[in-house]
């Protein structure tokens, strides 16, 4: 049996488990009919006398002697696939892969980045990951591969895909109350088309930006902020931006006109100027959000008319 995962890497695992799961069917199977043959040959009615046997030397060398190489082999077998997965092609094609709370990021050596995985077809893609908070985990069901993306140390994994076509990504750790919000694409192109597109992003930064709707729902900020004008827990973001607000500062009542650095003060420090008739409670966004999320996220607010 040979596996025909659509990804090389993948393939090695699957080899593995074929192996150790044929082996198992196989004893079970023998072990099963063995069990089933021994009651009826061996039952009360046919031997009303039992026997006493002493013992045998050469069947229990045997049974002690087989199973350990079969065990063994399956050591050595997985062993050796664990290497595989361990040592990254030469010729890897390198991407770094950035978790956070909570999406993914993938930058290219051309300093690309981007929110989806595109790669090449039947190229070897080596992946390095981190985390920006904690721990998550990378994980392409359809590739059979996941590595852990750990806040302070890079991990690495790689794949080749053997086809074109979108498969998922998930986040296969539990991180925080959005957790399943990290689902994205690995998308695996014709080598042109891939190549097309690198050369092209690399130049262009305003198609890597994460965009604001996405980060305004990723990031939670739509649960007490509107876009329409309605109020909930926070005031509503349409028309705010150029607005002069009316802001309770060190509980002084003052006039604020509602532009980028205001709004940036409030996504770092919330409570320093808090819109009067609100209660003070929106968590500061420090270190939640990176400094092109904030951009994004005040680009998409100016964009709120
Ligand atoms: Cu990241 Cu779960």
């Amino acid at each position: 049996m040979v596996s025909e995962s659509i990804n090389l890497s993948g393939r090695i695992v699957e080899n593995v488990f074929l192996y150790i799961a044929a082996i198992s069917v196989f004893l079970l199977v023998l072990i099963t009919f063995l069990m089933i043959y021994f009651v009826i040959r061996y039952h009360r009615k046919r031997n009303p006398q039992p026997e006493d046997i002493k013992g045998n030397t050469w069947l229990e060398i045997v049974w002690t002697i087989v199973p350990t190489l079969l065990v063994l082999s399956m050591f050595f077998y997985g062993l050796k696939g664990f290497q595989s997965l361990r040592k990254i092609p030469e010729d890897a094609m390198r991407v770094k892969v950035i978790a956070r709370q909570w999406s993914w990021v993938f930058e290219y050596e051309n300093g690309l980045k981007a929110p989806e995985l595109r790669v090449p077809v039947g190229k070897a893609i080596a992946l390095s990951m981190t985390s920006q908070d904690v721990i998550h985990s990378f994980y392409i069901p359809a590739f059979k591969v996941k590595q852990d993306a750990v806040p302070g140390m890079t991990n690495h994994l790689w794949f080749k895909p053997m086809e074109t076509g979108t498969h998922d990504v998930l986040c296969a750790e539990y991180c925080g109350l959005q957790h399943s919000y990290m689902l994205t694409k690995v998308i695996v192109l014709p080598t042109e088309e891939f190549q097309k597109w690198y050369e092209e992003g690399g130049k262009k930064e305003a198609m890597i930006l994460p965009s604001g709707v996405k980060l305004f729902e990723a990031k939670g900020c739509k649960a007490c902020h509107s876009i329409d004008g309605t109020q909930l827990v926070g005031p509503t973001l349409k028309g705010l931006f150029g607005k002069t607000v009316t802001v309770m500062t060190e509980g002084k009542e003052r006039q604020m006109v509602a532009d980028e650095v205001y709004l940036r003060k409030s996504l770092l420090e919330p409570n320093a100027d808090v819109v009067k008739g609100f209660p003070p409670i929106m968590p500061s966004q420090k270190g939640f959000l990176t400094e092109e999320e904030i951009k994004g996220i005040i680009q998409y607010m100016k964009e709120l008319k």
